[in-house]
């Protein structure tokens, strides 16, 4: 090729070739060329750049790093090969693994320690008199790639230790939740791919070769294996991890001792719920045997050792065409893009809809109608679209372009910079009232039993109700509501009651229930306990309320802005007539249970959010883990493993009966 711009011309179009590989292997973990295509167009591309240094630019694939190996990073050849894990699916698996170990070592009680399986990078630290020397990826497990410079940015990663013989420990880099979604933030904002999760957002950064973008993101590590440990005298592996802990490196608290196999499986049952709690991402649990003593004996395969195995849990993604897009209007006219999907299994719930939050969302992915997309559904998460599969798009796939009506009432839809949300701003809108009476009816507001979507929907085309005063107007069309198939004197009864019952709620609950934009459950507490009363509230200058501790100037506006709206004041009046209750019912109460913590287990006449709620009245709240920190533990049906933790560590163990005696004995004592 004598022209130069032909040289400029393939430099791109290779560029542009490996940037799509690497975002299908790194991002969306779907590789789409062999390594050979790849590497010969990478070496293509390193050629013409050293030959054509004019046409050099920062933008290269070339100038920042994937997880193929690379000849920029410098291979560490590892001391011992640095293995992967057998799996294990289901309780047979680990049966298995149980019985096997136990006829390799003739013994009946092996103890295991489970940790949690940690969704990151595998690394290795060489520390030599005591000093960090080395560190490197896994690689093929023979050699990885020198990752030194990157890890000594990493804080939590002790330099020096006070162990002066050499020493190898081997753990997780990763990136919190919390921090993967400021990174994707970052990266929308310069326009760059985003990363699908924190896994492939941790492996990008720790090859980067910007050592001020590394600093930048916050990567963390766990370190779980303490190399040649017996060496130093190191019998089992739990002693292991709290040798490391105290030569400063970061463990993972959550491992425990599990005495047998059974023990192992609550623990797995355990995390596989808390896992959505937990600030990182986790994909299963790790089960090592304690005693190190037995490890050369039990050996291992090419591939793993026989002395642990990963427990994975179900996968959350999976792949799905992308039948449709539609939008829907929420309470607050808020326009929410969905998908229609073809039905998907995950992880035991099969997948018809996901949702696509905003119309940027999805030009920013470049999401088409026909794609394939990656679909994510985590606990009770709501579904969610991540990305399309590129490589397998067809030509004549939709290109998507945002809503300018709203779909339901035709009003044209407004959006402000920098806003990500459209809005339809009718406040008439069908869809924005059936979506407003649905919220006020809703359990965790005014907790109306019986008014569901169905039936408020067909209540709205008969005109009964029009809006959500029209509810405690329903007892006055006793003959109307009995006509209806599907309602008889017992339903309508329980009906009225509900109704009647939700107007002595306190004023937190039915401030809730209007929906005020940015007023959620949890401001509408604080500010039904400062104000006390509504006039109060509605009363309230913007300073004042600007000035509440968790409020501030976006939520003051939005109430200011609410109770000066003429049909919002009609109806507060209309509701005042209807003699709903609206003060704060819980003034009397004290704070003498203040800072305690409570856990639940087991299966409990009131929700959650009820005895969350009840308890924050006397200023105590609810925890997920049991700790000795822990005061008081709730036991309802079929309690859980909390059950013998609370006994293990002494917590006192109550059941729902005994709440109720300690709340009115706390109540009169004040
Ligand atoms: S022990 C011989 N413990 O899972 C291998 N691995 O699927 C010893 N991982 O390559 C590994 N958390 O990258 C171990 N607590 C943990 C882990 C963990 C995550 C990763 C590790 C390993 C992979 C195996």
């Amino acid at each position: 090729m004598s022209n130069k711009n032909n040289i400029k011309t393939e430099i791109t179009q290779l560029r542009n070739q490996i940037k799509q590989w690497n975002y299908e292997y790194h991002v969306l973990d779907v590789p789409t060329v062999s390594d050979e295509i790849y590497d010969s167009a990478y070496q293509q591309l390193i050629k013409l750049e050293t030959q054509y240094p004019q046409f050099n630019s920062n933008d290269s694939p070339t100038k920042t790093i994937g997880s193929k190996p690379n000849n920029t990073l410098a291979k560490i050849f590892h001391q011992q090969p640095m293995l992967s894990l057998g799996n294990a699916f289901n309780y047979q698996d680990l049966l298995k693994f149980d019985q096997q170990i136990k006829k390799t070592l003739g013994e009946n009680n092996i103890e295991y320690v489970c940790e949690l399986k940690i969704d990151g990078l595998s690394i290795s630290i060489i520390y030599e008199k005591g000093k960090l020397k080395t560190a490197a990826t896994r690689g093929d497990g023979i050699a990885g790639e020198d990752i030194t410079n990157n890890i000594l940015t990493i804080k939590t990663i002790p330099k020096i230790i006070a162990l002066t013989s050499n020493f190898e420990v081997r753990g997780e880099i990763y990136l919190s939740k919390d921090e993967f979604n400021h990174i994707n933030e970052k990266q929308k904002q310069q326009n760059l791919p985003l990363f699908a999760n924190p896994r492939n957002a941790a492996a990008g950064t720790i090859r980067q070769l910007d050592i001020n973008i590394v600093k930048s993101r916050k990567l963390d590590a766990f370190l779980y294996y303490y190399i040649n440990a017996t060496n130093d005298n190191i019998k089992t592996h739990d002693q292991a991890l709290l040798t490391l802990q105290k030569y400063g490196f970061k463990i993972n608290e959550q491992w425990q001792l599990c005495k047998n196999i059974e023990e192992v499986w609550t623990y797995i049952a355990k995390y596989e719920k808390l896992r959505n709690n937990l600030p990182y991402e986790i994909d299963g649990i790790v089960i090592k045997i304690n005693d190190l003593t037995s490890y050369e004996l039990l050996g291992r395969t090419n591939k793993a050792p026989k002395w642990a195995i990963a427990y994975k849990f179900p996968a959350i993604t999976s792949v799905t065409k992308l039948l449709d897009i539609f939008p829907t209007v929420g309470r607050t006219g808020k326009i929410t893009y969905n998908a229609r999907l073809q039905p998907v299994i995950i992880a035991g719930t099969t997948i018809t809809f996901a949702t696509l939050h905003n119309g940027d969302y999805i030009i920013n992915r470049d999401l088409r109608i026909n794609d394939l997309v990656s679909v994510k559904k985590a606990g009770d998460i709501i579904p969610e679209v991540i990305a399309p599969i590129i490589t397998s798009r067809q030509t004549n796939n939709i290109v998507f372009k945002k809503a300018s009506h709203c779909p339901i009432c035709k009003t044209k839809l407004e959006q402000v910079p920098p806003e990500v949300d459209q809005y339809c701003i009718n406040i008439d809108c069908p869809s924005r009232i059936l979506k407003s009476l649905m919220h006020f009816c809703s359990r965790n507001a005014m907790d109306i039993t019986g008014l569901n979507e169905k039936i408020l929907l067909r209540f709205l085309d008969l005109k009964w109700i029009k809006t959500i005063s029209d509810i405690y107007n329903l007892v006055n069309l006793r003959k109307e509501i009995l006509s209806l198939p599907g309602f008889g004197e017992k339903s309508f009864t329980n009906l009225i009651n509900s109704i009647i019952r939700s107007k002595q709620n306190s004023l937190e609950r039915v401030l809730f229930g209007l929906g005020i934009r940015h007023v959620g459950q949890k401001t509408a507490i604080i500010l039904a306990k400062k104000y006390l009363t509504l006039t109060n509230l509605m009363q309230a200058t913007f300073d004042d309320l600007a000035n509440t501790n968790e409020i501030g100037p976006t939520i003051a506006t939005s109430i200011i802005d609410y109770f000066l709206n003429n049909t919002n004041q009609q109806l507060i009046t209309n509701l005042q007539n209807l003699k709903l209750n609206f003060n704060y019912l819980h003034t009397n109460q004290s704070q003498a249970l203040n800072g305690k913590t409570f856990v639940l287990t087991g299966t409990l006449t009131k929700s959650r959010n009820e005895i969350s709620e009840l308890l924050s009245n006397y200023g105590a709240k609810i925890t997920n883990i049991i700790s000795n920190k822990t005061n008081y533990l709730i036991v309802g049906e079929n309690p859980g493993n909390k059950l013998l933790q609370a006994r293990k560590l002494n917590v006192k163990i109550i059941n729902e009966e005994q709440l109720q005696s300690l709340l009115k004995e706390v109540a009169k004592n004040g």
